[in-house]
C-alpha cells in the first residue's frame, strides 16, 4: 500500500492525465479494486476500464429506491459489456426496522442521512471490506461546494481504518460534464434514458428531480436541504476541509 506522501505525489502527477491512465494507475497500485457504478454517466468508467482489463469488478448500491429507468440501465450495461455487476442490497432487518419506525419518506421531514446510511453506506462498507481500492465517478464540476477539491487519487479518509487503508480513485475528477458526454457520444456508450428527460445528476427516485436549463445539476438532488450538506456519506470526506 502506498504511503500518504506517495499518494499526494501521484495525485499531482496524474491530475492532468486521461481518465484511462488513472484507471491504469488504479489497476497497478491495488490488489482488489472495483468500480462503484451509480447507473448514471459514470458508465464511462466501465467502458474505459474494460479496454484495460476485462476482469475489472463493478458493483452498484441498489437502495431499493432507484428509478425503473436506472434498474433497466444497470441491466443493459451488464448485458452490453457481458459484465457481472455486483448488486449490493441493504441489510433486510435494518431496513425493515427503519421503515417500520419512520416510514418510507422520513427523509423529507428530517434529512437524508439515516436513510442513506441504511440503504447506501452499510452495503458500501460491506463491499469495501474486500477491497484495497475503489473507483468512483466523482467530478469537481458536479458540486462546486463539496467536490471542487476532489483528487484523482486519494487515501479514503472515510472508509480507511487503522488496520486497513483504502485508496479511492476519481479518474473523472478533472473532466467536465461536456467531456463525459463527448466520450459517451463518440464511443456509442449506452446511457440512462433519464438523461433525455432533463435529469443530469441521478440518484434515488424520491430524492432526484430533473433540473431546468441554467440550474446546477446538484439542485436536482435532495433539493429540500442546504447546498453544503449534499453528500450522502459515500463521499463524506469531501465535507472535511482540505488545504
Ligand atoms: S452521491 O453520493 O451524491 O449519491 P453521485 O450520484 O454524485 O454521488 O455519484 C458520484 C459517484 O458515487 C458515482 O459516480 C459512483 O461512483 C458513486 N455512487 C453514487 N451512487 C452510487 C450507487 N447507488 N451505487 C454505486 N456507486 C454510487
Ligand atoms: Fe434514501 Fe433518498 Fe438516500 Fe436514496 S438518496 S438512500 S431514498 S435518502
Amino acid at each position: 500500500m502506498l504511503d500518504s506522501k506517495e499518494i499526494n505525489r501521484l495525485s499531482e502527477e496524474f491530475a492532468d492525465k486521461h481518465p484511462k491512465e488513472i484507471i491504469a494507475l488504479a489497476l497497478d497500485t491495488t490488489q482488489e479494486l472495483a468500480i462503484s457504478f451509480s447507473g448514471a454517466e459514470d458508465v464511462v468508467l466501465i467502458d474505459l476500464a474494460l479496454k484495460l482489463n476485462k476482469d475489472i469488478q463493478v458493483f452498484t448500491l441498489d437502495t431499493g429506491r432507484l428509478h425503473p429507468e436506472t434498474y433497466l440501465f444497470i441491466d443493459k450495461v451488464s448485458r452490453h459489456y457481458a459484465l457481472a455487476i455486483d448488486v449490493m442490497s441493504p441489510d433486510a432487518a435494518k431496513l425493515e426496522a427503519y421503515v417500520k419506525a419512520k416510514g418510507l419518506y422520513d427523509f423529507y421531514n428530517t434529512d437524508h442521512h439515516e436513510c442513506c446510511g441504511i440503504r447506501k453506506i452499510e452495503p458500501l462498507k460491506r463491499k469495501l471490506v474486500d477491497l484495497d481500492g475503489w473507483i468512483t465517478g466523482q467530478r469537481k464540476d458536479q458540486s462546486p461546494s463539496t467536490r471542487n477539491k476532489v483528487a484523482v487519487v486519494e487515501l479514503d479518509s472515510t472508509f480507511s481504518s487503522a488496520d486497513k487503508k483504502l485508496l479511492k480513485f476519481n479518474p473523472l475528477a478533472n473532466w467536465s460534464s461536456a467531456q463525459v458526454w463527448e466520450y459517451i457520444r463518440m464511443f456509442d456508450v449506452p446511457y440512462n434514458s433519464l438523461h433525455d428527460r432533463g435529469y443530469i445528476s441521478i440518484g434515488c427516485e424520491p430524492c432526484t428531480k430533473a433540473v431546468n436549463p441554467g440550474q446546477h445539476e446538484r439542485e436536482g438532488r435532495w433539493w429540500w436541504e442546504e447546498q453544503t450538506a449534499k453528500e450522502c456519506g459515500l463521499h463524506q470526506g469531501n465535507l472535511i476541509a482540505k488545504d
